[in-house]
């Protein structure tokens, strides 16, 4: 293989990363020894390992005297995963083919003298299909918001849970075993996850990473516009274990401030614009503020349908579930039941491209709003 079909090749394998790396770019890499390939690798998921060091740790030791085919500049600096030149370096790597350049002003450019200066050869070959894959990122570059993600699961009459039932609540699990390890994947590679103070006050939850260690730091995040979420709440209680972050208005109740304060729970009094009741758009910047970077947006419906009214998120992830809550469901969004076929979905969603998979009995639906 040569060294132009070996960028092709990384191009193609920076695909997989669609949905699970944003707002970083997708980013493929490939070793070649002798014209042979000997390993690939590639960004899986946000807040995880950067292609090359994938590929070398495929490799092992066959990487030295090796060349890596990139699509992306190799990062210089160490952000999230450490420097991907120093890793390059280590490995003993000879020459490196560069896609394109890294986008960020900040860093373009810089991870080629870093290369040199340890006698690697480096040569940039700018292909069409390596720059494709930055559209998105150079258009997420100077945004002052996290990628959102807006994700629920719904019943096949289009439904999220049950209404309570002579005042008591019905609790229901939609999603099945497939589906809830995929949940907790995904938000085990976040930066925060934001529901609205309803979804608190029905179910007291957790949301926290189970099952396997969190990558980032997850914030739990919850739009409280009057501060209703409860000190002796589950998330209110374990803040100072998991951060528990309540975005209010100025004009919330300071004794419930300091009750929630006693938690570990940290308040942020947004300011609204005149004649303004949406908390979204500035506790996105907020969260901007705070270094987030990719948050997911876990309902409930109320939450929801102001996400996608003032189109706010980026991305979906529905998960589609066969049973059926009948008159008692609550409709997905507020008086509307959502339809369960994927295609229907996205089109009432309006969604600019999407995908469905099976997970186990369920169907997950994956799309963006966004044109790339
Ligand atoms: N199946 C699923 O995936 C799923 C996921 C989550 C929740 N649920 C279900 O959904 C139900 C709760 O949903 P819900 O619609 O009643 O409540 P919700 O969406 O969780 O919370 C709505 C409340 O949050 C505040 N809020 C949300 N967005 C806001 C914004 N942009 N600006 C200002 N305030 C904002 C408001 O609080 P104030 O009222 O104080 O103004 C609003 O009334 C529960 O039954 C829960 O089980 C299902």
């Amino acid at each position: 293989m040569d060294e132009a079909a070996a960028l092709l090749r990384a191009c193609e394998v920076a695909r997989r990363g669609r949905h699970e790396v944003e707002p970083n770019p997708m980013v493929g890499c490939v070793l070649l020894r002798d014209g042979e390939l000997i390993a690939e690798g590639w960004h899986r998921a946000y807040g995880g390992p950067h292609a090359e060091v994938e590929a070398l740790r495929v490799a092992g030791e066959r990487a030295a005297g090796a060349t890596a085919v990139v699509t992306l500049e190799p990062c210089s600096t160490r952000g999230k995963t450490g420097a991907c030149t120093e890793a390059l370096v280590a490995a003993g790597i000879r020459r490196v083919v560069v896609g394109a350049v890294d986008p960020n002003p900040a860093h373009a450019g810089a991870a080629f003298p870093a290369l040199r200066a340890q006698g690697i050869e480096v040569d940039v070959q700018v292909s069409l299909a390596a720059e494709a894959l930055l559209e998105l990122f150079k258009q997420l570059l100077p945004r002052p918001r996290p990628w959102v993600i807006a994700k629920w699961a719904q019943s096949a009459d289009g439904c999220v849970a049950l209404a309570p039932r002579d005042g008591l609540p019905q609790p229901v699990q939609l999603s099945g075993p497939e589906a809830h390890a995929r949940l907790h994947d995904w938000r085990a590679h976040l930066d925060g996850l934001i529901v609205g103070v309803g979804t608190v006050l029905a179910d007291d939850p957790q949301l926290t990473v189970r099952g396997r260690s969190p990558v980032r730091p997850l914030r739990r995040v919850v739009l409280d516009p009057s501060l209703r979420t409860p000190p002796g709440s589950v998330l209110a209680s374990s803040a100072g274990e998991h951060p528990c972050w309540l975005m209010c208005t100025p004009e919330a109740s300071e004794s419930r401030e300091d009750s929630l304060r006693a938690q570990g729970v940290s308040v942020f009094r947004l300011p609204l614009a005149p004649g303004r009741d949406d908390l979204l758009p500035d506790a996105l910047a907020c969260l901007h503020t705070q270094g987030l970077g990719r948050v997911m947006v876990e309902g409930g419906p109320r939450t929801h349908a102001r996400l996608l009214a003032e189109s706010l998120a980026d991305a979906v992830a529905v998960i589609l579930s066969p049973k059926h809550l009948g008159a008692d469901g609550l409709p997905a969004l507020p008086g509307e039941r959502l339809p369960s076929e994927p295609a229907a979905l996205a089109e009432r969603l309006g969604l600019a491209s999407w995908e469905a998979e099976a997970l186990g009995d369920d169907l997950l639906l994956r799309g963006t709003w966004r044109r790339v």
